[in-house]
């Protein structure tokens, strides 16, 4: 079964409008009125970052793990920007940002609309493709989650540059929105590994990349084609829409795949690590349920994660 894009359907309201109270949970951590606030401050960074369309190149301000892995301006202002968003509304709740880390929430700013404090962590890229930003390309995105007690429960990748938006609630499915129209996701299905489109990324450390090459060079042989997008998030989106039919990356952060790893899996695509494991910073794997137990099997013969085996033998 082709597990495409459905036809898109008008609704004749606003996609927003679309994805609001499907629940009609009313609670402080409803996950529809938590989907709502990511949208918003999802598409206003989106719209922030797609603002810049100077003929130079955004001004790097620092490189963080290697000279390659740079932060811009822009990805600070979007963060800033998504930050005081969330804070506006839900001043009670933890925020976990790739360019401020982990700020907690004040306690005392929930008592005015009820929120708990504690429950409630929202995991933030603010700009997920920075270099294909930087270079001009369109793969980028916005990345928020929420997360209750722990468990990602809404998430959004807006990717300003294609007009798409990525949305799923826990338990609901993941969809696709294009200006007024929204269609439901669903991963492909029945793909063997030799027919499969595989996306992946690359770390920016170059002792990754070189056990990276050579996973890459023992998988190719084996699948229809490989590609590298340049965003994590917009990736597992395209696992979500069958535009991928798996993708994999060793050494993502939690707010590469927290949102993505959602919105894939509502999709019905199976989500994870390697050889029975959950999806981490180590190695996370999204693909239709039946090629998934296929590129496990393949990937966890190659041992992708062993370049922290190789540093921790070279650092003592
Ligand atoms: C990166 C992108 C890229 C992936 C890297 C990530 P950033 O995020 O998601 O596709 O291969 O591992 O670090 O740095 O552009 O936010
Ligand atoms: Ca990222
Ligand atoms: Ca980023």
């Amino acid at each position: 079964m082709s597990g495409r894009l459905l036809p898109v359907r008008r609704t004749g309201r606003s996609a927003q409008a679309g994805i609001v109270g499907m629940t009609g949970r009313q609670d402080d951590e409803d996950a529809d009125a938590l989907l709502r606030i990511a949208l918003a401050a999802a598409s206003e960074a989106g719209r922030l970052l797609a603002s810049w369309r100077g003929d130079e190149r955004p001004e790097v301000v620092e490189t963080k793990s290697s000279p390659t892995d740079v932060v811009t301006e822009m990805d600070r202002r979007s963060e800033a920007l998504i930050t005081s968003r969330i804070r506006a509304h839900r001043p009670g709740d933890a925020v976990l940002g790739e360019e401020g880390g982990q700020t907690a929430g004040d306690p005392a700013g929930s008592e005015g609309d009820g929120a708990k404090p504690g429950r409630v962590r929202w995991i933030v890229d603010p700009l997920d493709g920075t270099v294909n930003y930087l270079y001009g390309l369109f793969d980028w995105a916005v990345s928020i989650a929420a997360e209750v007690d722990g468990t990602v429960v809404a998430g959004v990748v807006e990717v300003p540059r294609h007009g798409e938006t990525f949305t799923a609630v826990a338990g609901q499915g993941s969809w696709l929105h294009r200006g007024e129209a929204r269609v439901a996701l669903h991963c492909t299905s029945g793909v063997r590994l030799g027919q499969a489109l595989v996306g992946t990324g690359f770390g920016y450390d170059s002792g990754r990349r070189r056990v990276q090459g050579e996973v890459m060079a023992a998988l190719l042989p084996y699948v229809r084609d490989i590609r590298r997008g340049g965003s994590a998030a917009v990736d597992l989106c395209s696992v979500a829409a069958g535009r991928l039919d798996a993708f994999f990356e060793r050494g993502l952060n939690y707010w590469d795949f927290a949102a993505g790893g959602l919105i894939a899996r509502e999709a019905g695509a199976a989500v994870g690590g390697l050889d029975g494991k959950t999806e981490s910073t180590s190695m996370a794997v999204a693909a239709g349920p039946g090629l998934y137990q296929q590129l496990d099997t393949f990937l966890t013969k190659l041992n992708p994660e062993r370049d922290a085996q190789r540093s921790q033998e070279r650092d003592g």
